[in-house]
């Protein structure tokens, strides 16, 4: 059923009124749901070996409930050697020792059941570790066996096969393909590792495969979880032949190839796994859901990925690489509401993430700001933090506000910028080391939290470990500091869910206000409630109605909105 927004418009001129609609059915809780993600290694670390752990997350729930989210997403915890930040599994139904145990997880669970948080758990289906004993077994039989079948092992080119077998590209730089030294001692086959050389590849043409990942997804279906953000869902499968492609090894673009897609994201088959996956989570009680983390556009192709049968959200990237401009930023968002509404789907919206500079780090850059790939370095040109910090401010406010799903990647809460000058020694992220230092990778955004000011590590740590460094003025930043502080980052985030959730805002609809009202303003009514960003240069007045939150104050302020902040008014 669509919702159109019929008696605000009473409050403004009506014709300055266009209407986009943003489904909301049934009582499906995804469709409006806020999800927090949760990066284990830097959330809390509780045993005080300076990495995060599974009860440094229990103990801190209550924070999370809270702030007012209703679910938390947890980055992987799995037994990984951690090249990928875990995102190389080496057993895909156990808890890391660094992060504690299937105990620490299920008291994880129960917690979360007490405080009315669900919990979704990262599904990486495109890859493992090497270290997994599928990959060991396959390193040890030979050419041609079922347990090579499980992973993309080919013969090289070239006389002596010792060049890879196709172009593709590493998406951490480099190529895709390495070299194995068979059991004998020769030079062998090569194996397809679309990520770090560490990450071989699983062959999803194989069902031992799809059975296998079915019995992950009950594992943790049967341990309590409300479902799966699921990596690099674009990628499971690969087109047959693997030819060579020239494009970016992101699959983004097809230059020198027109028309053509990339071979080795979003072929037709997915679609059949992906409806597989929705199978298993039905033998449950129709609660549990699938995240798509997929790098594909434009828009309506992504919604294929959320039809009925299949995922029931995919991140809105879409959303988070828009600049900060509001033609850029609505044309965006109407297309993600037409595109999901189209597949009775729900839109989501995020900022940050794991992977990418935060977004207080980014809005204090000129867009498309020459950077070192994905993060910011210390040799880059550096933000505004303060125009930064408030046009955050503005951004999240405005995201929650709209009609939908939203993610929030912790530490955004409290305005976090990226480590922007983090030194060499510290970084981790293998795109670093396969790139020689020239893409600096994402070790900035993944910097431990601050919990306690004056402490060592921030609260971090009891032991006042940190596996990486946190900048010293995030001492003024961390969380018990807020808490007393009435305007600041992290109450207008407690006032904006409490409202949005008080006020139904996930599951309503959107309509915009259009006009010479509010020049260089994004304005739309979602409910009773105008939401108004202020992208211009000049303050604006505010109209009539009862101003119930600005983000430059935090609180309800003046009736005059100045550049870089959002208002939300309840409209008479
Ligand atoms: C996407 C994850 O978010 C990222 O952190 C990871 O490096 C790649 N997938 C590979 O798993």
């Amino acid at each position: 059923m669509s919702q159109a927004i019929v008696d605000t418009a009473s409050a403004l001129d009506p014709s300055h009124l266009s209407f986009v609609h943003a489904k909301s059915e049934g009582s499906q809780w995804w469709r409006s749901a806020v999800i927090y993600q949760i990066y284990p290694k830097s959330f809390r670390d509780l045993n005080g070996d300076g990495f995060g752990d599974l009860a440094g997350i229990t103990a801190e729930l209550h924070s999370l409930s809270s702030l007012g989210v209703d679910a938390v997403w947890l980055s992987p915890f799995y037994p990984s050697p951690q090249r990928d930040g875990g995102y190389d599994v080496s057993d895909y139904c156990n808890v890391d020792p660094l992060f504690g145990n299937l105990a620490d997880f299920d008291a994880l669970i129960d917690r979360a059941n007490h405080l009315g948080l669900r919990v979704i758990v990262d599904l990486v289906p495109n890859h493992c570790s090497d270290e997994h004993p599928l990959f060991q077994a396959a390193l040890q039989a030979p050419a041609g066996s079922p347990e090579r079948d499980l992973f993309i092992f080919r013969d090289g080119r070239g006389p002596a096969g010792d060049e890879p077998p196709n172009n593709w590209q590493s998406h951490f730089g480099g190529p895709a393909w390495s070299r194995i030294t068979e059991s004998d001692g020769r030079p062998g086959q090569w194996y397809l590792h679309l990520f770090d050389s560490s990450q071989p590849d699983f062959n999803w043409d194989s069902e031992s495969v799809r059975t296998e990942f079915e019995r992950v997804l009950r594992f943790w279906l049967d341990r309590g979880v409300s479902g799966f953000r699921v990596d690099v869902a674009h990628a499971l499968v690969k087109a047959s032949g693997l030819p060579d492609w020239g494009g970016r090894a992101d699959g983004g673009s097809s230059e020198g190839f027109p028309g053509h897609e990339a071979p080795m994201f979003g072929q037709p088959e997915i679609h059949n796994i992906f409806r597989r996956w929705r199978d298993v989570l039905a033998e449950y009680d129709g609660e549990r859901i699938l995240c798509a983390e997929a790098s594909i556009d434009p828009l309506p192709r992504l919604a294929n990925w959320v039809r009925e049968d299949q995922m029931h959200q995919a991140f809105n990237f879409a959303y988070l690489h828009c600049p900060y401009d509001a033609g850029a930023l609505r044309h965006v968002i109407d297309s993600s509401l037409r595109a999901f509404d189209e597949v009775g789907a729900p839109t989501t919206w995020v900022l940050s993430n794991h992977d990418v500079v935060r977004h207080a780090s980014r809005l204090g850059l000129p867009f498309g700001a020459p950077r070192s790939g994905d993060g910011v370095g210390p040799r880059d040109e550096q933000p505004d933090s303060d125009l930064g910090r408030r046009r955050a401010r503005a951004s999240s406010l405005f995201m929650l506000g709209l009609p939908g799903g939203a993610y929030l990647y912790q530490g955004e809460e409290l305005g976090l910028p990226d480590h922007t000058a983090l030194a060499d020694e510290h970084r981790q992220d293998p795109t670093f080391h396969r790139t020689a230092g020239e893409r600096v990778g994402r070790d900035g955004c993944r910097v431990p939290l601050p919990w306690r000011s004056g402490k060592s590590a921030a609260g971090f740590s009891c032991s006042g470990g940190s596996w990486l460094p946190q900048p010293e003025e995030w001492h003024e930043l961390a969380r018990d500091r807020q808490e007393e502080d009435p305007g600041s980052h992290l109450q207008m985030y407690k006032a904006g869910l409490a409202l949005r959730r008080d006020l139904g805002l996930g599951a309503g609809s959107l309509s915009w206000v259009d006009g010479d009202q509010f020049p260089n303003c994004l304005a739309f009514v979602n409910g009773n409630v105008l939401v108004i960003m202020n992208l211009g240069q000049e303050p604006v007045v505010l109209p009539d109605g009862v101003l119930l939150l600005n983000s430059g104050t935090g609180t309800a302020g003046g009736r005059e909105l100045g550049p870089d902040q959002t208002a939300w008014l309840e409209l008479a």
